[in-house]
């Protein structure tokens, strides 16, 4: 099938991949022509794994374009998809005006049927705000081509995205009328073999479908956070507790890792989002602003440790901390809402100095943070501990798994390692002579 994707983003460049993997014929648009240029070239704009042989292979079969050009990209498509972002407004609600100015846009290009289909995380209602775009554009310009808008989110995680595309678990469709869904059929089909994995539902459905689950999903860290400092508080360990509950097929071991706070671009954003769009439906989201409200103090709980152990923030003036992950997950080289960016600022603004290593995201921290004295970006793990006084643990990449705690104690000045994904055995780290602190683990009363 003809494919169009408006949106080259995580979304759009991981779909359209996919989509012509698959022997689509897929055109990408966007209006960066940086990045369409780099994309021609096999230049990635993000880190994603398995992404760049996947985009190059199928780049050079002609089954995937990249173009800033929309009139084309909108004649190409049967199937036209909006992949755009849809970013906080300042009251946290979903800023829709990227979405909306591709539906102008395709309603300024079309000349055939085509069927629209929302892709990105959009609140619920904003199907039917695209259609009055594309309609309005039309009757401007006296055309009466048929079209219909259909909801279809995506349930990709970053760092798995391409594996989560190609092996979809559910494909969530929401549409108004059975021929869209028999389109979305065949799209999907490649897909959707052995089993039926097409849950077809009404469109508003859908919209929410998607809020619900990452919403669903960011209550359990909230929850697992909250038990870790309840934890802590009574001296016992979350980890022990994780291991007692996760058995519970009703409860499951997916998500429930206590940690320094969920970031990423979705579920901050999304839950603030639903939350929002609660209010304005005049119903107060209780649940959904306390898990925003534990997962704001949980993103400031490693400072808070580092400041217990040191007798008081003031204390960490003058200290040289070394970080092991920026990216908000491993396996990214995302730092959007990224837990390590408020600790960071924190010990700036304690007055220390930070010697940090990411295994991807070095690059991203320096676009962010600039150049400064106090913050030394490092090649390696082991270059990151030189001269430090203490280490902290931010985000849980392999490669930290295992250290070697004996040449810790050996170069951390402080001798203490503060476990911000609770990577390692406590009583390992403490044999080795390092003070040990993890979240919600009861030592460190
Ligand atoms: C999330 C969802 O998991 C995807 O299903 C969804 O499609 C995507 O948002 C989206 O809306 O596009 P993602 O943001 O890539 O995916 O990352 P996750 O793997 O969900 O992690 C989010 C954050 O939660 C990370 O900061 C991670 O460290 C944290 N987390 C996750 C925990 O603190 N504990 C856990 O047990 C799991």
């Amino acid at each position: 099938m003809r494919v169009s994707i408006f949106g080259t983003g995580y979304v759009g460049l991981v779909t359209g991949t996919c989509l012509a993997e698959v022997g689509h014929d897929v055109v990408c648009i966007d209006v960066d022509p940086e990045k369409v240029d780099g994309l021609n070239r096999g230049v990635m704009p993000i880190f994603e794994p398995g992404l760049a042989p996947l985009v190059e292979a199928n780049h050079a079969a002609g089954r995937l374009r990249f173009t800033t050009d929309a009139a084309e990209g909108v004649a190409h498509g049967e199937v036209v998809f909006i992949a755009v972002g849809t970013p906080s407004d300042e009251d946290g609600s979903a800023d829709l005006q990227y979405v909306l100015a591709v539906a102008k846009t395709i309603g300024t290009h079309m000349h055939r049927p085509v069927l629209v289909v929302d892709k990105s995380t959009v609140p619920v209602g904003t199907a039917e705000k695209v259609r009055a775009a594309i309609a309005e554009t039309l009757a401007a310009r006296g055309v009466d081509v048929g079209f219909e808008v259909v909801s279809n989110p995506e349930f990709l995680k970053e760092g798995a995205a391409v594996e989560d595309c190609m092996r979809p678990d559910r494909i969530v469709i929401g549409a108004g009328s059975d021929e869209a869904v028999e389109t979305m059929r065949r799209l999907y089909a490649p897909f959707n073999r052995n089993h039926d994995r097409i849950v077809a539902m009404d469109v508003r459905s859908a919209e929410l479908t998607k809020y619900a689950a990452n919403a669903m999903l960011a209550t359990k860290i909230s929850f697992m956070n909250e038990i870790a400092n309840i934890a802590e508080k009574v001296g016992a360990d979350v980890e022990m507790v994780r291991l007692g509950i996760g058995s519970d097929p009703r409860i499951g071991w997916h998500f429930i890792y206590p940690g320094a706070g969920y970031g990423g671009s979705c579920f901050p954003k999304d839950v603030q989002a639903l939350s929002r769009t609660a209010g304005q439906h005049a119903y107060e989201a209780g649940l959904l602003h306390a898990v925003e409200a534990v997962n704001e103090r949980q993103k400031s709980k490693l400072f808070e440790l580092m400041s217990r152990h040191y007798g008081g923030a003031e204390r960490l003036a003058g200290k040289t901390v070394a970080v092991w992950g920026l990216a908000f997950k491993p396996n990214t080289d995302d730092m959007r809402e990224a837990s390590s960016r408020r600790l960071l600022g924190q010990l700036w603004d304690a007055g220390a100095s930070v010697r940090a290593y990411d295994p991807e995201a070095g690059a991203e921290a320096r676009r962010i943070f600039g150049e400064r004295e106090d913050f030394l970006l490092c090649s390696s793990s082991d270059e990151a501990v030189e001269g430090a006084d203490a280490l902290v643990v931010v985000t849980e990449w392999k490669q930290f798994r295992s250290p070697d705690f004996a040449t810790l104690a050996a170069r951390l000045a402080d001798r203490v390692v503060f476990d911000g994904r609770n990577l390692y055995d406590p009583s390992q780290v403490e044999d080795a002579g390092l003070a040990y602190y993890g979240i919600g683990r009861g030592r460190s009363l």
